[in-house]
């Protein structure tokens, strides 16, 4: 072919492929959907149109896996079958170039419409690199049916690369078991936010989950569980050591090697947890000689606090079994990390056990603090002379830090920051931001979850590097992870409900620039990776939709002004008032809504001028008390400030969540404050809104009083409950009504308070969302 005529027909397979496109969109940033958000993108005019004859040009192994993806894909939503060459054609190819001048996990993307060049110096780098052209890719991409679209996209030049090393997810597979295909689906959608670490909870008290051939019993035994799942997790009673577990499971080795191998492909790191020395219930059930007292103990099938029966620090033959564990589990982790728990061991038995107190004596120890200390230590040392690496739970850092250790920094990033402080690795996974198994919308509207809420915008504000470190300290946090503690979660539809979407939040937190966040953006693109959810079957929260409202009184108008909200900046919320009919009467919210009279408030979100979603609904009972002035004689604790000045007089009524910000609290002291009317008012009543929740040391008032005053100074008691003490198992909601004879009064003054006699409760909390005044 002459030069003329090899250009001719160049020319004219581009002309040919443009005119094949079915659109001639044109394509700005906000058609960019790629989460986590890329480190830099330019698009330039045109697109790079896929079709059957495109080519896929890789030279090596991890190359040819990394587009395999997409093969894969185009051969379901398509039809075709592409195909993998060494040597490009004139056009229409996606090549994958190797390019050494790229660190680690980046790559680059550059297409035109005649190709689409991608490069990389390793295989993470052109995983993420197809990952990301298969999020520019229309979303029909994920169909498993051959779908009708321009398989086109825009012309970019992409730069992209981690912020962090480690962007992790941990699943808890003891609290409930997890079986391999779960855990296979969960590292493809790792891949497709480009998280790198699969941390698995392989040992805690409710179950044992990997197989060890020296030590059989741990899943003969330690696996199963006496079923009690129809009761709530915290409710579950204790169990008979000696009746048989039947509910539970666990994973072979092979599975595990197998899971290792699939995530190995898709560019993820499975950490194994082997927790030690408490939270190993299942394993003393299995093997009763590893505790200090050595009897039989039953594997609990929910909740255990505190946790007493850990592995004894003094025998010899603790280690002797731990080091062989260990062995086993290296032999199927190729991970550079082990993961040696460490956590919320109450070490009580090892203050009597006369192994222990040996072992404190010989070492020179002053305390139970540092035995697990040199309990870790010796660990690690073992774990170090294999050539891996030590990760533990923040409490690894009492009675002094291992040298080589990495913190998981769970209790807040305070641990992180001390690791960091003292030359350690930390990986943030602070509870507020990172628990995955705490509610991510209004808990009356959730599933069962523990804690209170992070919404999925809450994930997105996560942010491992804190300020008080220094630059040279920075470099310790090698990044963040979520968990999901699977206490309250059976299922896996419920666990992806845990995880999405905020895994997405979280993978930008750990992935994009700092200063390219930006919630608003985020939200969009948000909303386009729920439709890919769709496709990929993904039972995903839509939690983020929830209306939710918030209260402001004004002290002027005696009024208050209700806001109504989701998470997502640009909503249609419309609303009626009392009996109006949301489908037909509803007004589009654009600012607050005063209320000065009792009133019930609907509200829903609209789409295409339709209602979708829960509908939201608010009652607002007025009273004399609303938005007036509240002066405390013993302030409401610091943890439970609900909105503070006017929380007691706003109309907002608490739930049974008692972390939902509704509530003020005061610990250990009588709750006593004066409502200031502002002027003299004809009163009779006045009602005290109250919780009691046994399990968190929250209780009702035993006796209330109400005075009343004109002046401020002198005050008259109304009236007085006594109430006596009743144990509760269940959290519960009660209004206590103060009835007196019809008077005048400016001043309402509310003395609560708690008698501990005969009880034996020594901590107690008081807890109150509204004082209303009638
Ligand atoms: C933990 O949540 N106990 C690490
Ligand atoms: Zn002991």
């Amino acid at each position: 072919m002459t030069k003329r005529l090899q250009l001719f027909l160049f020319i004219l397979s581009i002309v040919l492929s443009a005119c094949q496109s079915k659109s001639s969109k044109v394509y700005t940033e906000s058609d960019i959907n790629i989460i986590p958000k890329v480190e830099s993108i330019k698009i330039t005019e045109g697109v790079f149109q896929f079709d059957e004859n495109t080519v896929f040009i890789a030279a090596v192994e991890t190359q040819k896996t990394a587009v395999q993806l997409l093969i894969d894909k185009f051969k379901e939503a398509a039809g075709w079958n592409l195909n993998i060459k060494a040597v490009s054609p004139d056009s229409n190819y996606v090549k994958l170039t190797k390019d050494e001048s790229l660190e680690s996990e980046t790559y680059t993307i550059e297409s035109s419409v005649s190709h689409v060049d991608i490069k990389a110096s390793d295989a993470s780098g052109f995983l993420y690199a197809v990952q990301s052209l298969r999020q520019l890719l229309p979303i029909e991409i994920e169909s498993k049916t051959i779908a009708d679209v321009d398989w086109e996209i825009p012309n970019v030049q992409i730069k992209d690369g981690p912020r962090f090393k480690w962007r992790g997810l941990m699943l808890d597979l003891s609290r409930h078991f997890f079986d391999k295909d779960y855990i296979l689906e969960t590292i493809d959608m790792l891949a497709l936010h480009k998280l790198n670490i699969l941390h698995l909870h392989l040992v805690d008290d409710q179950g044992w989950r990997i197989e060890i051939k020296k030590y059989p019993k741990l899943t003969e035994v330690g696996s199963w569980r006496v079923d009690q799942e129809h009761l709530p997790w915290n409710s579950r009673k204790d169990n008979d050591p000696n009746e048989k577990g039947t509910y539970g499971g666990f994973l072979t080795q092979n599975e595990l090697k197998e899971i290792v191998a699939y995530a190995a492909l898709k560019g993820v790191e499975v950490v194994p947890e082997i927790e030690m020395p408490a939270h190993v219930s299942s394993a003393i059930a299995a093997y009763p000689e590893l505790s200090c007292h050595g009897n039989s103990i039953a594997i609990p099938s929910g909740a255990l606090w505190p946790i007493t029966d850990i592995y004894c620090a003094g025998k010899e033959s603790t280690f002797e079994f731990l080091e062989n564990v260990l062995l086993e589990v290296m032999e199927i982790f190729p991970s550079k990390y082990i993961h040696i728990g460490g956590d919320e061991a109450t070490k009580t038995n090892w203050e009597t056990c006369p192994f222990c107190k040996k072992r404190i004596k010989q070492e020179g120890l002053e305390n139970v603090e540092e035995l697990q200390s040199y309990f870790i230590k010796r660990m690690e040392k073992f774990i170090n002379s294999k050539g891996k690496k030590l990760i533990g739970w923040d409490e690894i850092l009492e009675g002094g830090l291992a040298p080589d250790a990495t913190v998981m920094s769970w209790r807040g990033v305070r641990g992180g920051i001390e690791a960091a402080k003292h030359g350690n690795d930390a990986i943030m996974s602070p509870v507020g931001y990172c628990y995955f198994d705490y509610y991510q919308g209004p808990p009356e509207l959730e599933p069962q979850a523990a804690g209170p809420v992070t919404t999925v915008s809450k994930v997105y504000q996560f942010e491992p590097i804190v300020e008080v470190l220094a630059k040279e300290e920075e470099k310790h946090v090698l990044g963040g992870q979520a968990n999901v503690w699977a206490e309250h979660i059976p299922t896996e539809e419920h666990s992806q409900y845990m995880i999405f979407p905020r895994l997405t939040a979280l993978s930008e937190a750990l992935w994009s620039p700092k200063d390219a966040k930006d919630w608003d953006e985020f939200s969009g693109r948000l909303k386009s990776i729920m439709n890919r959810y769709e496709y990929l079957d993904i039972n995903y929260a839509k939690s983020a939709f929830i209306i939710t409202s918030e209260v402001e009184a004004d002290i002027e108008s005696k009024s208050v002004a209700l806001s109504l909200s989701n998470e997502f900046p640009v909503s249609d919320i419309r609303y009626v008032l009392d009996d109006g009919n949301i489908n037909s009467e509803a007004i589009k919210f654009t600012e607050p809504i005063v209320v000065n009279k009792t009133t019930t408030i609907k509200a829903s979100l609209f789409e295409n001028d339709n209602p979708t979603g829960i509908v939201f609904s608010e009652a607002i009972t007025f009273h004399d008390g609303v938005a007036n002035k509240v002066n405390y004689e013993t302030k409401y604790h610091e943890r439970y400030k609900g909105t503070e000045a006017f929380n007691l007089v706003n109309t907002l009524r608490g739930t049974k969540n008692f972390r939902d910000g509704r509530w003020q609290a005061w610990l250990n002291e009588d709750a006593k404050f004066t409502i200031d009317l502002g002027e003299e008012k004809s009163i009779s009543k006045v009602t005290i809104g109250s919780m009691v929740n046994d399990r968190n040391s929250i209780y009702y008032p035993t006796e209330i009083s109400v005075l009343v005053s004109s002046d401020g100074d002198n005050f008259t008691e109304v009236g007085n409950l006594e109430m006596h003490f009743e144990a509760r198992t269940e959290p519960e909601l009660k209004d206590f009504v103060v009835d007196f004879k019809k008077q005048m009064a400016k001043y309402v003054k509310v003395e609560a308070k708690f008698s501990n006699k005969g009880t034996g409760i020594k901590e107690v909390w008081l807890f109150m969302d509204e004082i209303l005044i009638n």
